[in-house]
């Protein structure tokens, strides 16, 4: 390739999604298709012990901080982790009838109209404050599970989030390390996926900090997109309850083939970037297999893993036959405690949006020497229909 050439576009990579197109920087994480995700260059296997204000400490200003240095962040963020009370009141008016995406989203363009700065970095870091309390008020309202109550400062960020949450259940301290995980594993994914870029274009237009969230929550809330880890569980329920939960990898393999022969959709697997199985799938695999070796679901999920990648690398013309990360997440988060597939991409978009929105500082404030990035406006070729 020429000198300071990254790409060459040929005719027949239109109307295909922009994949592989370099476009930007990402200073956050990167997807590898042979290695997946690493945040600021280190893997996220290593990473999820941790606790989640490190990490986003980490993608915030680009290295680890020190134990004092995460203590001041975090109190720096419990400082704004409470909405207003209209804010509050606004966002429990919204319908209930559509999906809790819907709600998000329009939770979002809320808080913006209430408690907004326009300050880029201002309203990212009120943004990762707020996000746990503004998540928990729209799944409590939307679930009818009553009100919500205020952020606890002395709770760690996801154990808060817990505890604000009012589904009738035991909030054990399973659930709180599993919706640790779910965060950390969901935070970033470098700057193409659909929701990060949808965010980071939206904002080029010089929309606000809020309003960008609520767009890129929208492009979340796609079957393709974040809502495949509902869709997910849903499919691992189906083949629970056609196979049983006794079943042999064979029954599991003879499943999917049919399903493949009747070009039905086997959920789970496959990525735009990757061409192996998802680190992030593998640390919830890991993890269910640890935990939760005797649920239903997880035995299905596991068998489904195996035999689907067989089945699926047996087509040449499949680039990615590997699970994903939504392949595993709902079964997990369903035996932990939390059985509401509904509100998955919810917990999605609460971290995801934490990217997203340093993603969105970087684009403004600080790419081009602190010029930002220009509005997106990328060339289409005029064909006819004909
Ligand atoms: C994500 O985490 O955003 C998904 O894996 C989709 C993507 O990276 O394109």
């Amino acid at each position: 390739m020429r000198e300071g050439v990254l790409f060459e576009i040929t005719k027949d990579q239109l109307d295909t999604g922009l994949r592989g197109v370099p476009v930007g920087y990402c200073v956050t994480s990167s997807v590898d298709p042979m290695k997946g995700l690493t945040y600021v260059g280190q893997p996220i296997a290593d990473l999820v012990n941790r606790d989640p204000i490190e990490i986003i400490y980490l993608l915030y200003y680009g290295e680890m901080g020190s134990k004092e240095q995460v203590k001041q962040f975090h109190h720096t963020l419990n400082a704004r982790a409470s909405l207003r009370p209209e804010t509050v009141e606004h966002i429990e008016a919204l319908p209930h009838t559509g999906h809790p995406m819907d709600v998000f989203s329009a939770a979002l363009l809320i808080v913006g109209m209430f408690e907004g700065t326009d300050d880029y970095r201002e309203d990212c870091l009120n943004a990762i404050a707020k996000l746990p309390h503004i998540t928990a008020v729209v799944i409590n309202s939307h679930a009818g599970w009553g009100p919500t109550p205020s952020p606890k400062p002395d709770l760690g960020y996801m154990e808060s989030f817990v505890h604000m949450l009012k589904f009738p259940g035991e909030h054990t301290s399973q659930l709180i390390e599993v919706m640790r995980l779910f965060d950390i594993t969901h935070f970033d994914h470098s700057g193409g996926n659909l929701s990060t870029f949808i965010g980071k274009a939206v904002s080029s237009g010089l929309e606000h900090m809020w309003g960008s969230l609520s767009a890129a929550m929208l492009a979340l809330a796609g079957p393709l997109h974040g809502r495949a880890n509902q869709d997910c569980l849903e499919f691992v329920k189906e083949v629970l309850d056609t196979v049983g939960e006794h079943a042999k990898p064979k029954d599991v393999e003879a499943l999917i083939r049919k399903k493949l022969d009747n070009k039905e959709i086997v959920f789970g697997f496959g990525h735009a970037v990757l061409r192996v199985e998802d680190p992030r799938a593998a640390i919830f695999f890991d993890y269910a297999h640890k935990h939760f070796p005797h649920h239903p679901l997880i035995k299905i999920a596991a068998l489904l893993r195996t035999e689907g990648t067989k089945v699926l690398k047996e087509n040449p013309k499949i680039s990615d036959p590997y699970p994903n990360i939504d392949a595993i997440t709902g079964s997990v988060l369903t035996a932990a405690g939390f059985p509401y597939p509904e509100y998955f991409t919810v917990l999605f978009g609460l971290s995801r949006a934490v990217g997203i929105a340093i993603q969105i500082v970087y684009d403004r404030l600080e790419a081009r020497n602190g010029k930002g990035t220009p509005i997106i406006r990328p060339k289409y070729l005029y064909t006819s229909r004909k």
